[in-house]
């Protein structure tokens, strides 16, 4: 087999065959199929797309291009929940101990990452104690015992996603659907989920802004997962605005303790009740989604989900009594509002923008060297819809500096309003099963 001929023949936009594929990702992770040629072939499938074998050949050559985790010794359904980013995303610190706490496993692997917060790991970090660094019979007997665990991302997985990934990010093809669906599934595929949720986000803050292109990539994924023998569906949100009101590490974690006691937010409260229902009724605890929604309602208004949260914590040395004591986690210096210049509704809160602001306070990393500040963020005051007088706040700014001016620029110029009634964006647009 030649490289050359398999760009030509997908150039001219013809299958390639199951072999084809296996040999491209093998040679182009041990080295002998060099950049340039993986360069061309990328850009030949931007424009000519890849059929539905082609994707789960695909996918499945990139697990099987380094190490898969074993969860076989986990009782029941592992199922995952992945979430294509968006800002303020609080969903994985609420959904862990809330399924766990009706018996759905948790064995969740999770990274830092760059963006405007931290990765859930940075997050859970804001409590005093709390590590992620326990080995892989520590992390299955952890699941069994508690039904939820987090470990940091370790071993060599998906080495030809991280190869090809950082290729098409320096040759314009990220923005191919075929790519990123492999891409994001064969890393929750290699690290062992029996079954898979997706929440594909969409909106300003989201990767996919537009609800057609946010299908289309859901539909693709889902495909791709039911191709391989993992139970996946996809769940679109909106993320227009931030979800729910914390942006930030320790804010972030307090509002899903908060969500834990059935007193979060209105937004990620049902969209944890939505995407929740999903795991549990793919991990077969429950008959039907109705039945799956009831359960996590009661575990939150019994006591159990919080519970859970706490027996989470201190299974990895935390300290759970934040959990009652939220003044025991890290409080930044400055608490300052951000007062509206006039009245008005609120009609755009511009997410990514939103985040950006976070990110120069030190809740996010701009660069893999950066630091974070675990304090400090923002909390919205108010969400798109809310009516607002003048000299009433906004949001406020958790700064570990004074000066907050450039921020505060920032944020004026993307929470807009208007003059007239505005209403609350849709916040599940579709649930894609197929
Ligand atoms: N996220 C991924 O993991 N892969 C992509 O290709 C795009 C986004
Ligand atoms: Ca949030």
């Amino acid at each position: 087999m030649r490289m050359v001929d398999l760009i030509e023949k997908k150039r001219d936009g013809l299958e390639l065959s199951s072999e084809e594929i296996k040999y491209i990702i093998k040679g182009y992770t041990d080295g002998s199929i060099p950049d340039y040629q993986m360069s061309a072939l990328t850009m030949a499938i931007y424009f000519k797309g890849m059929t539905e074998n082609e994707r789960a050949t695909l996918t499945m050559a990139m697990v099987e291009s380094g190490d898969q985790i074993d969860l076989s010794k986990i009782e029941g359904v592992k199922v995952d929940k992945h979430s294509t980013g968006g800002v303020g995303d609080t969903t994985t610190l609420v959904l862990g101990p809330l399924v766990a706490s009706v018996g759905v496993p948790v064995a969740k692997m999770s990274g830092r990452g760059l963006g405007h917060t931290g990765g859930t790991i940075d997050k859970l970090e804001a409590v005093e104690g709390f590590h992620v660094e326990i080995d892989n019979d520590e992390f299955i007997q952890l699941v069994n015992k508690n039904k939820v665990a987090v470990i940091g991302q370790s071993g060599n997985l998906t080495p030809a996603d991280k190869k090809l990934y950082a290729l098409r990010d320096v040759t314009a093809t990220v923005d191919s659907i075929p790519l990123i669906a492999s891409s994001i599934m064969s890393k929750k595929i290699a690290a062992g989920a029996d079954a898979i949720v997706l929440d594909v986000k969409t909106g300003a803050g989201a990767f996919m802004k537009t609800l057609e292109d946010s299908r289309r990539l859901a539909k693709a994924m889902v495909q791709i997962g039911n191709n391989v023998g993992r139970n996946t569906m996809a769940v679109i949100s909106d993320m227009s605005q931030p979800l729910g009101f914390a942006i930030g590490n320790a804010l972030e974690v307090q509002e899903a303790i908060d969500t834990l006691r059935g007193e979060g937010p209105e937004d990620l409260t049902e969209l944890c009740l939505t995407l929740g229902s999903h795991m549990v009724f793919l991990a077969k605890k429950a008959a039907t989604l109705k039945e799956a929604r009831a359960l996590l309602e009661k575990a939150i208004s019994d006591g159990s989900a919080l519970e859970s949260f706490k027996v989470f914590l201190s299974s990895q040395g935390g300290d759970a009594s934040v959990v009652d004591d939220m003044s025991r986690l890290p409080q930044a210096k400055y608490k300052i509002e951000l007062e509206a210049k006039e009245e008005g509704y609120v009609s755009e809160i511009v997410a990514d923008e939103i985040g950006t602001a976070a990110m120069l306070l030190g809740a996010g990393r701009a660069t893999k060297e950066s630091e974070i500040d675990l304090a400090v963020g923002l909390v919205l005051r108010k969400k798109i819809g809310d009516k607002v007088e003048k000299g009433e706040s906004l949001l406020t700014i958790h700064s570990n500096f004074e000066d907050v001016q450039e921020v505060k620029e920032i944020l004026y110029e993307n929470i807009r309003l208007s003059k007239e009634a505005v209403e609350a964006p849709i916040l599940i647009h579709e649930e894609i099963t197929e």
